[in-house]
């Protein structure tokens, strides 16, 4: 099978920077019993990732502090699928860190964003990440404060070679702006998806005029604190298509826009194989009206 057949290449790519990845990535939170992760199997979650490639996902996001005493997604990722397809983007996030009890620290300071990224070059076993992204603000919303000293470090950090491509995440147009400032951004990565957060919706747009990706995360989860009907919707196009819901909530984030990626996050091989899957889900003009309530 080529490349291009696989399901993951169905939505098409997209740069980011310098690297070319399949719109249609994988989220490796939910490899983790942490912040409501859903797989305590350690095989079961080596088992995701490989098959994740096989289905040809190339864009992976990780973070350092996606651990619990037993085990931590950057640790599988190196176990499952190292040596590295040459063609393989891993992104991570610093600025938030845990100690070893797994208690939240206080966000980094400048200066203590380099141990952050060799903390993930050493668990990935690699000497260069490939995108970093500033993750900054202590909760689910977003950030706020200048984050140009912050990302001034890391430009400084792209620059010694230790990062190809850098993010920010869980920012606000004003970030978007002091970044590009500072350094080429690649790609924003907040929450967003179609029950939940629609407040960044002028924000997606800005990203795709700047040629930066959007990169929503709980574009899934978002499903699970529906309060405004949204379900049914999603529930009557899924029908339709002979869909999933998840399915039906991925293919609408994709069709956002060519610069909007999905980062779907899962423990189990049934939902992963689903999600990719998505990726060759064409919603109608009609369908996308009804799922956005017009
Ligand atoms: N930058 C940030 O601040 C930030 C914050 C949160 C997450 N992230 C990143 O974004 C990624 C995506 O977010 P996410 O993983 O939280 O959310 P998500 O992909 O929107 O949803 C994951 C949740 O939905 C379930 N799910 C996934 N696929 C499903 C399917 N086909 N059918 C039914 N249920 C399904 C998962 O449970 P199962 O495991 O049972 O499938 C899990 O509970 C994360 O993995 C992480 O890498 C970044």
């Amino acid at each position: 099978m080529t490349q291009t057949a696989l399901p993951a290449a169905a939505a098409g790519t997209w740069q980011l920077g310098s690297l070319t990845v399949n719109r249609l990535g994988f989220g490796a939170m939910r490899l983790v019993p942490f912040a409501g992760g859903t797989s305590a199997d350690r095989e079961r979650a080596l088992t995701v990732l490989r098959r994740a490639l096989e289905l040809g996902v190339n864009h992976i996001d990780t973070a350092a502090f996606y651990f619990t005493p037993e085990f931590s997604s950057n640790e599988m990722i190196n176990t499952a699928l190292s040596p590295y397809a040459d063609d393989l983007v891993l992104t991570t996030k610093v600025g938030p860190g845990r100690d070893p009890s797994g208690e939240f620290l206080p966000f980094a300071r400048p200066d203590q964003l380099r141990g952050q990224v060799e903390e993930n070059l050493r668990q990935l076993a690699r000497d260069h990440i490939d995108v970093v992204n500033l993750r900054i603000g202590t909760g689910l919303g977003r950030g706020t404060g200048s984050i140009a000293e912050h990302f001034g470090a890391l430009a400084e950090l792209r620059e010694a070679g230790l990062i190809r491509e850098l993010g920010i995440s869980n920012v606000g147009p004003e970030h978007l702006a002091e970044a590009l400032a500072i350094a080429p951004v690649v790609c924003v990565q907040n929450q967003y998806g179609l029950t939940a957060v629609r407040e960044d919706d002028e924000l997606l747009r800005l990203c795709g005029e700047h040629g930066v990706a959007f990169v929503p995360w709980f574009a899934v989860a978002s499903g699970q604190t529906d309060e405004t009907g949204v379900e049914e919707r999603v529930a009557t196009v899924a029908k339709r298509h002979d869909a999933t819901s998840a399915q039906v909530r991925l293919a609408w984030t994709l069709a956002q826009g060519d610069h909007v990626l999905a980062i779907p996050g899962t423990g189990n091989p049934d939902h992963l194989a689903q999600n990719v899957a998505a990726a060759q889900l064409r919603l109608t003009a009609d369908d996308l009206a009804e799922l956005d309530g017009a």
